[in-house]
């Protein structure tokens, strides 16, 4: 991390940008409102790129802006090369990755393979043109099973609940085949057997390499190849063995990345791909990136584990060997817009949850715990080897909306579990700018907007512009901490040796001269000799208190 410049001339090592880079994702529609309508834009990203290149991050990943129903808030993708007229035109989209880039922010769309929209002409056009047809090959069309094709052709679920299939009308409007949906029924899933398909996604690709994006995020990474058989699931899915799962982290997946790998390497510059992908083992993760298939992957067993000092040094051990056996960095994450905010995880006694999975409204909740480890974990994370993922508002020490009220609920989840699961809303709150009052400058003032979802009063007092300035604040701890990894010639890439910590405690030392102490336990733990660089609370005078982290000058 040494240097600012996006087309990375100025860094002063030769490893590309991307080994050690921080990450910004942008959730779109709640990050800033440009235009008024109480939902986020284009526009106003480009009116917060200051604070964003303030901030110190070198990237942006981009939630999926195009042209969307938004059955599942943009993840539905109804034309890949074009922009949702809510955030704007596709002049607009340029202007942003060049101004982001005058900024010396680098810019990563998000690119969505496994399905399409419901509404995208592909499956309109499979639906006209009925079953046996080119158009439907696309897809994954059967028909059904039991008497009259009734019922689905396998027992697969839906990842927001129900069946994956539906059945779809024939031309003349009769019940006909099933399609195949991983996600929602408006998600139909593509099917990457075809030739088409992977011509397709190349050519989008370039489309966007052509309009200078500087990587992509592949959503459901994991997802794309199925088994052509379609068998059922058995009951434990646990007892697949790596790669048999009929339709999850399928070895043919990587042919797929390597044709994409090429496709990046033909641009200059150092253009990458982030995997979402969920894999049964570390090792089976390693594979997405290999050298040449993708760049990075997320780490989703960091942003999983318990607050647990063992636990934590077990994910950092064991993602940093199978990394290192394939020569990829690490990439941190400790919060997106499908999880529940780690403040909100950290501050309950509960030490496991599901990916995805919400808490019950009885596991009761110590904000002011979950804060103070919010702050440990981020300089846990920040001084880790590799890149690192920063989640809109994390920065602003947000936390989840649990009490969004069920009539503003947009996730499709809650509707598709039949109202049991309130699903991912509550992590997807627009964030506060300024002001006393929602909207809290996320729309332009005097627009008279609501934001698409209501924001909580309590964010008074962490809006970006009450915690300016402050460095006290969690803006001001991000702040420095990314100043200081740009700064420090120990941190991004490289190596981290551990030392003796008290039971609870994480110590580690970089070379050159950099030690980091994470006390996770409940009670204080020795602090190392070392000039403090910086600290996530108040310290004791040589004593670590529990719940805080510190950066050690050695
Ligand atoms: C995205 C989710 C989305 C799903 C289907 C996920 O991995 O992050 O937000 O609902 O893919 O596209």
């Amino acid at each position: 991390m040494h240097g600012t410049d996006a087309t990375g001339s100025a860094r002063s090592g030769t490893a590309p940008w991307w080994r050690d880079a921080v990450i910004y994702q942008i959730y779109i529609r709640s990050f800033a409102d440009g235009n008024g309508d109480g939902m986020g834009d284009i526009a106003g990203i480009r009116s917060r790129l200051p604070y964003l290149r303030d901030l110190g991050v070198d990237a942006l990943w981009i939630t999926p802006w195009y042209p969307s129903p938004q059955a599942d808030a943009g993840y539905d993708v109804a034309d890949f090369r074009d922009i949702d007229p809510r955030f704007g035109t596709l002049a607009e989209a340029e202007a942003l990755i060049a101004e982001a880039h005058e900024h010396g922010l680098r810019v990563i769309p998000d690119i969505v393979p496994n399905h399409v929209s419901d509404q995208h002409v592909w499956f309109r056009a499979a639906l006209a043109a009925g079953p046996g047809s080119p158009e439907r090959e696309r897809f994954v069309f059967r028909p059904g099973r039991g008497p009259d094709g009734a019922e689905p052709p396998n027992n697969w679920r839906s990842a927001f609940g129900g069946s994956a299939w539906t059945r779809a009308a024939d031309p003349d409007g009769s019940p006909g085949e099933w399609y195949l949906h991983l996600f929602a029924p408006e998600q139909p899933d593509l099917n990457w057997e075809n030739p088409e398909v992977h011509a397709e996604f190349q050519s989008v690709l370039r489309f966007w390499f052509d309009r200078d994006v500087d990587g992509f995020r592949i959503d459901v990474a994991h997802g794309l190849v199925k088994d052509a058989d379609l068998p059922d699931l058995l009951d434990d899915t646990s007892a697949y063995p790596a790669g048999a799962h009929p339709h999850q982290d399928r070895d043919a997946v990587h042919e797929i990345y390597r044709a994409w790998r090429r496709v990046a390497d033909e641009y200059p510059g150092d253009r990458k791909f982030v995997a979402e992908a969920h894999t049964p083992t570390p090792d089976r993760l390693a594979n997405y990136v290999r050298s040449d298939r993708l760049h990075t992957a997320f780490n989703f067993d960091f942003l999983r584990c318990p607050w647990d000092a063992d636990a934590f040094r077990e994910v950092i051990d064991t993602t940093t060997s199978y990394l290192e056996e394939v020569g990829a960095p690490a990439t941190w994450v400790l919060s997106n817009h499908d999880v529940i905010r780690h403040p909100s995880r950290y501050g309950r006694s509960l030490q496991e949850w599901p990916y995805g999975g919400r808490f019950s409204a009885e596991t009761p909740l110590d904000l002011e715990l979950g804060l103070r480890r919010a702050r440990a974990a981020a300089l846990l994370m920040l001084a880790l080897p590799g890149g690192a993922y920063v989640y809109q508002g994390e920065e602003l020490g947000l936390w989840e909306v649990e009490d969004l009220p069920d009539e503003v609920l947009q996730d499709p989840i809650w509707e598709r579990s039949g109202r049991t699961e309130r699903g991912r809303d509550g992590c997807r709150v627009p964030l506060p700018w300024s002001g006393t009052a929602p909207p809290f400058g996320f729309s332009p003032d005097g627009s008279g907007a609501e934001p698409w979802l209501p924001q909580p009063e309590e964010w008074k007092e962490y809006t970006a512009r009450a915690q300016d300035g402050r460095p006290e604040s969690v803006l001001g701890l991000y702040r420095t901490a990314l100043r200081l990894r740009r700064e420090h010639p120990a941190l991004g890439e490289g190596e981290l040796e551990w030392s003796e910590a008290d039971e609870g405690a994480l110590s580690f030392t970089r070379a050159p001269g950099f030690g980091c102490v994470a006390n996770l336990s409940n009670r204080p733990c020795p602090l190392p000799r070392g000039r403090v660089l910086l600290a996530s609370g108040p310290l004791e005078e040589d004593r670590l208190p529990p719940d805080t982290a510190v950066w050690l000058a050695l």
